[in-house]
């Protein structure tokens, strides 16, 4: 299941994140069988590779929406009003953080600091920096990433 990624890495233990890395972005996720296939593969113990597995924040054991949304609730964004923002994707998504909404669209997460500071508060959206965040601008961006989703299921 898993040999074309295999082939891309030296097959052994420092490979690991680079492979896990690799089976979340084919998947959106790492499935069980998957690990225990990089575990054999790599010699080395599954409990192992679940550590790594939970370590990072990129990779996850559950299968994740299309949209990643990452809340940032480090201090510096915690004080310019991230709460704030927290509770209106909880609001509008209808669930909690750590979540997925069941249309498969959003996974939200609250995070620590993302490293952008200077822009907080941030909201992360697959992968990429929205600074500056207030409640208008977060209903706004997902409004358009709910648009963006409506009009690729009409094409
Ligand atoms: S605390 Fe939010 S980016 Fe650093």
């Amino acid at each position: 299941m898993l040999e074309r990624i295999f082939s891309r890495y030296p097959v052994d233990r420092t490979s690991l994140v680079m492979i896990l890395q690799d089976v979340q972005t084919e998947f959106g996720y790492l499935p069980t069988d998957a690990l225990k296939e990089v575990s054999a593969r790599l010699q080395i113990p599954a409990a192992q590779v679940y550590s790594v597995a939970t370590f990072y924040n990129v990779l996850s054991l559950v299968p994740r929406g299309r949209n990643l949304v990452r809340v940032c609730m480090g201090t510096a964004c915690h004080v310019r009003q991230a709460p704030l923002i927290l509770e209106t994707v909880k609001r509008e998504l209808d669930i909690e953080p750590g979540d997925t909404t069941v249309d498969g669209e959003f996974t939200f997460q609250s995070v620590g600091c993302v490293g952008a500071c200077a822009i907080g508060p941030v909201v992360e959206v697959n992968d990429i920096h929205h600074g500056h965040m207030n409640v208008n601008k977060m209903k706004k961006l997902l409004d358009k990433l709910e648009q963006s989703a409506k009009d690729e299921g009409q094409s």
